[in-house]
């Protein structure tokens, strides 16, 4: 029974989640605790106690952010106003284009005031406060509607659980993006492949992957931030600038992005785009570039927005980084269809904050055309998205020492015979019980794309491979408990957490199953395809390759696989063994029915500019669905620019290279020639 409570203890209560609240803000935000831990830890627990005895709890006390129990899946959440992208720049000139339009818009010829900030590269989230109390935090997710991530947000410490400035609106919704330090990415990676787990690629996919998480107590763990750049819906205060809206996110304890510079007219911007650039090395987060803005929300609200972003802003992005080291060893390595890829190990080198110690050389035609050879000075490029790649030789650097790393006749793993398939680049190892490919296959079936079990990285199959537990991905579904219990790496609840994530993967979808299986040829992309056509698994049984040929954008290799692997009886008794055995329950929520596809596009590229009156997806959508092409960048290949309202450069290029251009109008009277349009829309 909770005790009686008074006014007196009420107070204490209140002004407890007062201070703590300040104190973590100092701490969180600020960076300039002015307590200890161990106070903080006192006052905490004391509040903790308190609440517990009166059953007095604040919506906005610390106590709140953590002990969230995990859920069975995410909510779906409609932003009030859609969660747009921003328009890339990659050159100054782009930016003064930019600059251009906006006063061709707006018909001024003055200086227009813009703000530039560092662009954060994480996951962009909503909080909405009602009455200064944070109600709800969604993911962007298709801009439209996102996730419900509530509860894993609110064990982010740096995000507060109430606004807490001198002006605080009926109705806010804050825009911002979660990130992860680079320190705290390195970090994490290094612990997961301790424990067999894999590694996230970049920190983008490691802040993504941490509030994308059904336990809030695994969020708890990851140390993010989060730097607050715009609003949704906004009622009950007006902001008359960006800059303004900036200063009352701070002024209500918000973290805001860690520059924020004022320029009048474009040449300022341009400075200011520059010296983030300069200073960006020694951020400790990861930025790709820098975000102009319009600072006048007047201004702003006159200019609008195109169909998926604002005319209002730009997002300026940095070129990639690049680092020159050694190779100090080329090695092959074995992957699950038996392709033997050539690697590089460097002498370890930062790259933008990240060490690089290694990178994939693609296959031997490519190391052949760069010439790479082991002992090489080198250029190595790390852009956006972190994978790392060597970019060119530094030939002048040469000793003579250098040596080719020619193909090999064996397996580096098995032994095995190797081939080379008329026509193709890749080398295979030829071996079906190939160590190294078994294990491969298995990692696959695991992995986020495919089934989805987390915990079976590379680490915990190749120890269970080892042990002889799992020859195969079917044996996955055979695991104890037990098993596991009796291995060196497992203890109680890493073992019970493996066998829970092996059990929810038994719930998956067609398209993920599809992928899974690792038919070849057959990646993300063609396996959705497959689910989009096909109402079930059984449906493939036996396909013919013509079947699967029907669907456009199916190539006749994808197809010949597809048929091959439906066709093998011993594949089949596996999927049926998985299915009534192990009762995986495949479900298929992206069947579209059969699409009736005319094929009028075949072979023709199509590039898109300009604002459409459709989205753009879809009319790549629809260009794919009549055989097309859709491509992003126009060059002489380019078959069509289809030409929307304010086309730019593109349409440009197009002229200088004589590209045909066409309407959306015109394009959809290309497909209605054969008057067998399909039901897409
Ligand atoms: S403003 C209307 N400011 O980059 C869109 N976005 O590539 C307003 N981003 O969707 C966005 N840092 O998720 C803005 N300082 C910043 C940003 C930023 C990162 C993200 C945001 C956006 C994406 C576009």
């Amino acid at each position: 029974m909770p005790g009686d409570i008074n006014k007196e203890i009420k107070e204490k209560i209140e002004k407890l989640v007062k201070d703590l609240n300040y104190h973590s803000y100092r701490y969180h935000v600020l960076d300039a605790p002015i307590i200890s831990d161990a106070e903080y830890d006192r006052q905490f627990r004391q509040l903790q106690e308190l609440e517990e005895r009166y059953n007095y709890v604040l919506p906005d006390s610390p106590t709140q952010r953590v002990g969230a129990a995990p859920q069975e899946k995410f909510e779906k959440v409609r932003h009030s106003e859609p969660m747009l992208s921003l328009d890339n720049a990659f050159s100054h000139d782009e930016v003064r284009e930019f600059d251009g339009r906006i006063k061709k818009l707006l018909g001024v010829s003055g200086e227009i005031d813009y703000t530039v900030e560092p662009k954060y590269d994480g996951l962009a989230l909503e909080l909405s406060y009602r009455k200064g109390i944070l109600i709800t935090a969604s993911t962007r997710g298709d801009g439209y509607e996102g996730e419900d991530v509530t509860r894993n947000i609110k064990t982010m410490r740096s995000v507060p659980l109430k606004s807490e400035g001198t002006k605080v609106p009926e109705e806010i919704d804050i825009r911002g993006e979660v990130y992860m330090d680079l320190s705290e990415f390195e970090k994490l990676n290094n612990e997961r492949e301790k424990k067999g787990e894999p590694a996230f690629a970049n920190p983008r996919n490691a802040a993504a992957g941490s509030i994308r998480q059904l336990d809030p107590s695994i969020t708890a763990e990851r140390k993010l931030f989060l730097a607050c750049y715009g609003t949704g819906r906004v009622k009950g205060i007006n902001f008359k600038s960006h800059s303004e809206f900036i200063s009352w996110l701070r002024d209500s304890r918000f973290p805001t992005p860690a520059r924020l510079e004022i320029a009048k007219g474009i040449d300022k911007v341009i400075a200011a785009i520059a010296e983030i650039e300069k200073s960006r090395q020694s951020f400790p987060f990861e930025t790709d570039g820098a975000v102009v803005k319009v600072n006048d929300l007047g201004l702003q609200q006159k200019l609008g927005t195109k169909t998926r972003e604002p005319r209002w802003a730009i997002a300026y992005k940095f070129p990639a980084h690049q680092e020159t080291t050694k190779i100090l060893d080329i090695q092959g390595s074995v992957g699950r269809t038996g392709v033997i890829t050539p690697f590089a190990v460097f002498k370890p080198v930062r790259i933008g904050g990240v060490t690089v110690s290694r990178s994939t050389l693609h296959n031997w035609d490519e190391m052949e055309r760069k010439d790479i050879r082991k002992g090489d000075t080198v250029v190595v490029e790390r852009a956006g998205d972190v994978i790392p790649h060597v970019v060119a030789v530094i030939k002048e650097k040469r000793t003579g020492r250098e040596e080719k790393f020619p193909i090999p006749d064996k397996c580096p793993v098995c032994g095995s015979k190797v081939v080379r398939e008329e026509g193709e680049v890749a080398v295979r190892c030829t071996s079906l019980h190939c160590p190294a490919q078994v294990q491969e296959k298995i990692i696959h079936f695991a992995s986020r794309g495919g089934m989805d079990i987390e915990g079976l990285g590379e680490k915990n199959v190749e120890l269970l491979y080892s042990r002889g537990l799992i020859k195969h991905f079917e044996d996955i579904y055979k695991l104890r408990k037990e098993d596991l219990l009796a291995l060196p790496r497992f203890a109680e609840k890493s073992a019970q957490n493996l066998i829970d994530a092996i059990e929810r993967s038994k719930n998956t979808t067609l398209a993920r199953f599809l992928y899974a299986l690792g038919i070849i040829h057959v990646g993300e992309f063609a396996a959705k395809l497959l689910a989009k056509n096909f109402e079930s698994l059984e449906k493939l049984y036996h396909v013919a390759q013509g079947d699967i040929l029907y669907i456009k954008q199916m190539g006749e290799k994808i197809a010949a696989s597809v048929a091959t692997f439906f066709n093998d009886k011993k594949n089949l008794d596996l999927l049926d063994v998985m299915l009534k055995e192990h009762n995986l329950k495949i479900s298929n929520p992206d069947y579209q029915g059969k699409m009736k596809a005319t094929g009028l596009l075949e072979g023709l590229t199509f590039v898109i500019t300009g604002t459409l009156p459709k989205p753009r997806k879809e009319v790549e959508d629809l260009i794919e669905a009549h055989g097309g092409h859709a491509s992003s960048a126009v060059s002489a290949s380019t078959d069509f620019l289809v030409v929307g309202e304010e086309a730019g450069s593109k349409l440009r290029k197009a002229r200088d290279l004589g590209v045909k251009t066409v309407s959306y109008e015109g394009l959809l009277k290309l497909i209605e020639k054969g008057d067998k349009a399909p039901r897409l829309f």
